[in-house]
């Protein structure tokens, strides 16, 4: 995983953050938000966020 991929460029939030995040307990798009921020402003990144979070819980 290319953990330096940007998937919300309105925060920068990188892959790698919703990785940590996840690691760290979060499990849905909301609990991403609050700990990182991605998908606050524009919201357009909240499809690819969700399927992250889904593909990372799953592996
Ligand atoms: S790209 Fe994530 S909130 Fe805009």
């Amino acid at each position: 995983m290319n953990r330096k991929k940007e998937i919300c460029s309105c925060y920068h939030v990188t892959k790698g953050d919703i990785a940590d995040a996840v690691a760290d307990g979060a499990t849905s798009f909301k609990d991403i938000k609050k700990a990182t921020k991605a998908g606050k402003a524009c919201g357009k990144c909240k499809k690819k966020v969700k399927k992250l979070t889904k593909k990372l819980l799953a592996d």
